[in-house]
């Protein structure tokens, strides 16, 4: 796929099948992230893969999270949060992961880490992927950080849910000039 193409026309896919990306396919979509422009060469990101049975652990650990942080949770939320990483055949967790540094502030850091997480999205693009980036409660819920090992440096940026996609979306820009002024004009 031409590069501007990709630039101009990525879509997100909420809606996700089987097959996923083959370990092969991963492996190229993550050495885009390393693409990301990153002040100090920190590297400030990681990925964990979540695919499989491994989701119904996801599952289970959201449930956890929902009655640590609500001890009346009903029926109907527990049910959503077991279903709720089976969106997709894979899920990819996007971490920041910052350290104190001198001249590289933490919000450059966590930008970095989103720059990561975009380059994976697009490269699953540019392979004829569907990828959906999410957050939601559940990517700042201690409980769940805990649950998935983050240290204390660590923020979840995303669940990326990659998987096949009956189609994409097409998109129509808005005029650029909205988005542009010109100062000192
Ligand atoms: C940091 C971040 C968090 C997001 N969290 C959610 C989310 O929890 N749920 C959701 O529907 N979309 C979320 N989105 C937006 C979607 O990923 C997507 O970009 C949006 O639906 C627009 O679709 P498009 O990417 O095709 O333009 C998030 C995007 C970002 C960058």
């Amino acid at each position: 796929m031409d590069a501007l193409e990709l630039l101009h026309k990525r879509v997100s896919a909420p809606v996700l099948m089987e097959p996923a990306p083959t370990a092969e396919q991963l492996d190229t979509m993550l050495l885009a992230a390393q693409r990301a422009p990153d002040h100090g060469e920190l590297k400030p990101w990681r990925f964990i893969l979540i695919d499989g049975d491994a989701r119904h652990a996801l599952g289970e650990l959201y449930v956890k999270a929902g009655k640590a942080a609500n001890a009346t949770i009903d029926d109907e939320k527990i049910a959503k949060f077991k279903k709720m990483p089976l969106r997709a055949p894979m899920i990819l967790v996007a971490i920041a992961v910052t350290q104190d540094h001198p001249k590289v502030p933490e919000v450059e850091q966590v930008i970095t880490a989103g720059c990561a997480t975009q380059a994976v999205i697009q490269a699953a693009y540019a392979m004829g992927f569907g990828a959906m980036w999410r957050t939601g409660e559940m990517a700042f819920d201690p409980t769940v950080k805990a649950g998935l090992g983050l240290q204390a440096h660590e923020q979840i940026v995303g669940f990326i849910y990659l998987g096949s996609t009956k189609r994409f979306r097409s998109v129509e820009a808005v005029p650029t000039r909205e988005m542009l002024t010109v100062w000192g004009a």
